[in-house]
């Protein structure tokens, strides 16, 4: 049942380049520039004319989500405020008829999520989700939605879920910065050719696998861990940082890289593994010069960079390499390195990588 892997975490994130695909497949048509998805088509008057877009999820869902945020705010020019599901329940959030609503839940049962959606359906926002298990309770609550068909998600380290949720609220907002004539006609067919080649992408980040392996061995020992990004790449810091804590059991904080002088850099000495995502485009120098910060304090630095980096090279204790690709889609490649990075160092402290300390696969208490 595990394919041939020890753990069910390793083989989703070896899962990803397929499920990605079977996220875009039969929604994309590149040749002609067509995306088509039934609960976008059918509230597509809806969508179009929406004033603001609120989302709410937890955990990794939630990262996703802070993603979408900075894909739907360039994209479509439409203002985006994530939200814990669970915060959003117990405040009295303001929310306008003319609000969207996108709930995100691998599961489609976390009790949380499902509460906020309740409430925002009392307030008369149109809610749609975007769920992986079919026929789930979110996915019958919501008034539409899409379903992210990355099979199944058995270890309770969300992996291929988080991945799929970025492809599909990236083709929800292409739909509609197409429609809305807020992306060129050029740069939107551009970007469809540059989704469907992500699969492909995905498959030269997972071949890094023995040297991130080499990585986890120097470092498995750390107390601390932090992970730094900026722009899309924030959120996927945020992510690597869970994926250890959950995992490997060892203490660790994602940051906007920027953020370091304003404290935590105060944390920063020779002991100290500090992960950042240093790609070409995403704010680039700002982020070198994050880095020389980080190195006149003695931390050690693992970089992901883009292929054929040397700026960052020459700075780093180690480079880890992703494959090129348009900045929004970046964090669908960035990922898979701090997947396998907290993955070998939860296997090498001989910790229970699918089932987790504390921890279930769905969260259906409050
Ligand atoms: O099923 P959901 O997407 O609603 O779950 C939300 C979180 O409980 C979940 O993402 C959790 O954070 C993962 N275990 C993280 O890997």
């Amino acid at each position: 049942e595990k394919g041939g892997y020890d753990h069910f975490m390793l083989k989703e994130i070896y899962e990803q380049p397929s499920a990605i695909s079977d996220t875009f497949r039969g929604r994309m048509r590149v040749s002609d520039g067509i995306i088509k998805m039934a609960g976008i088509d059918d509230n597509l008057a809806k969508l179009l004319n929406a004033k603001r877009i609120i989302i709410i999820a937890c955990g990794t869902s939630w990262h996703a989500g802070l993603v979408a945020e900075y894909i739907f705010e360039e994209l479509v020019r439409l203002p985006v405020e994530v939200e814990y599901a669970s915060e959003f329940r117990y405040r009295n959030p303001v929310i306008h008829q003319d609000d969207v609503v996108i709930a995100i839940s691998q599961s489609g049962e976390t009790a949380d999520t499902m509460a906020a959606i309740k409430l925002a359906k009392e307030k008369g926002a149109f809610v749609f989700g975007v769920c992986n298990v079919v026929g789930s309770s979110i996915s019958r609550e919501t008034h539409a939605g899409a379903y992210t068909h990355a099979g199944p998600e058995i270890g309770v380290a969300s992996t291929k879920a988080f991945t799929t949720q970025i492809t599909i609220l990236s083709l929800i907002a292409l739909k509609l910065a197409e429609r809305k004539g807020t992306i060129s006609n050029s740069d939107f067919h551009y970007y469809l050719q540059e989704l469907e080649r992500i699969p492909e992408k995905v498959k030269v980040a997972l071949e890094s696998d023995n040297h991130i392996k080499h990585i986890a061995d120097t470092y498995k020992n750390a107390r601390n861990f932090l992970y730094l990004g900026r722009g899309y790449n924030f959120p996927v810091a945020l992510e690597g940082a869970l994926k250890l804590k959950e995992i490997s059991y060892i203490h660790a904080e994602g940051y906007p890289a920027a953020e370091m002088k304003h404290g935590p850099i105060a944390l920063i000495d020779d002991q100290m593994p500090v992960v950042v995502i240093a790609t070409k485009k995403g704010h680039y120098d700002k982020v070198v010069s994050n880095i020389q910060e980080i190195k006149s304090r003695k931390g050690k630095i693992i970089g992901i960079v883009t292929e054929g980096d040397s700026t960052v090279k020459e700075l780093a204790d180690h480079v880890i390499e992703i494959p090129e690709t348009e900045e929004f889609l970046t964090p669908l490649l960035t990922t898979i390195p701090l997947q396998l990075l907290s993955y070998h160092i939860a296997v090498m402290l001989d910790k229970n990588v699918d089932q987790p300390r504390n921890l279930a696969k769905s969260v259906t208490v409050e």
